[in-house]
């Protein structure tokens, strides 16, 4: 069988990303760098990897710098020309012109009601959603999460997202799924809930910040009152679509680190930069000697 293919990614980026203050008074959380790209771009290209054309940014005030990012830099680039310079540092944030589309989340209602702000440019089709907080970084030589993700929907269809498992004391900071039949990375998804206490969970695999949905789930999010936090949850319009249509979890091979919090976001640059070639043998000198 095949499905429709997945050409569009929704990157919700309207948080005002309090927990960095005061590096986020100007700058956006997403532009934040990880040793020398900002945040956004790893999600960006990890949605290329897998095939997406057409990124869709929900922004808010104060973040068109993101934006900004994914555009020809004209002048940047004469000069850079003028004095010789190499402009293959330049390539990856580029985007081919009208593949980047912006849309406003006026208020802060949650997560479900930012990729709602979407529905008029997703349309009728299967989309994607990246939450750029989790870094997710494909083993060496192996493919990334949503790479991943496209290939397990090509066999099954639906909606899909990718889980991981925590221990059970972290599982009430999550969207967490009730698991059914396991088959390989693919397990089957009974059910949904979005930040359960600790001794509702139906399990520790939480959903860990990538999605495959169909566009019904916009009509769904429509009607969808307040939920956990008083947000307009994504989890739970997720949970509305199970038994209507073919719903799987992913388990992601490779890493993930949660660039939401300072700690993860540390985590994920030493990791980085310990693993690229063209400076990780110096990190792990200074990182070992700091240890000392
Ligand atoms: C959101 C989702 C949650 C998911 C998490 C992953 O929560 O609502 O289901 O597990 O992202 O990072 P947030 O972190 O926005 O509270």
């Amino acid at each position: 069988m095949s499905f429709k293919p997945i050409r569009k990614a929704v990157f919700p980026v309207a948080g005002l990303g309090t927990r960095f203050l005061p590096a986020t008074k100007v700058v956006p959380k997403e532009l934040l760098p990880v040793v020398d790209r900002p945040l956004i771009q790893y999600a960006v290209d990890e949605a290329r990897e897998a095939g997406i054309e057409q990124m869709i940014f929900v922004t808010g005030r104060g973040k068109t710098g993101i934006v900004e990012h994914f555009d020809i830099a004209f002048e940047l680039e004469q000069t850079m020309t003028e004095r010789g310079k190499d402009l293959s540092v330049l390539d990856c944030a580029r985007a081919t012109p009208g593949d980047v589309i912006a849309v406003r989340q006026q208020v802060p209602l949650g997560l479900g009601h930012a990729i709602w702000c979407a529905r008029a440019i997703v349309g009728d089709e299967p989309f994607a959603i990246f939450l750029p907080d989790e870094l997710m970084v494909a083993r060496a030589g192996g493919t990334g999460c949503m790479k991943q993700m496209v290939e397990a929907y090509n066999e099954v269809g639906g909606n899909l997202i990718s889980v991981l498992e925590v221990p059970m004391e972290q599982v009430s900071s999550y969207g967490v799924i009730d698991p059914g039949e396991v088959r390989g990375a693919l397990t089957e998804v009974r059910g949904l809930v979005e930040k359960p206490p600790r001794a509702e969970a139906p399990s520790n695999k939480i959903v860990s910040g990538r999605y495959i949905l169909q566009p019904e789930v916009m009509r769904v999010l429509e009607n969808q009152g307040k939920g956990a936090g008083g947000e307009i949850q994504l989890t739970d319009a997720m949970a509305k679509m199970i038994g209507t249509q073919p719903f799987h979890a992913v388990t992601f091979d490779g890493n993930r680190y949660d660039c939401g919090s300072k700690v993860g976001f540390v985590e994920a640059t030493l990791a980085i930069a310990l693993a690229r070639p063209d400076m990780g043998a110096e990190v792990r000198a200074i990182a070992l000697d700091l240890l000392k």
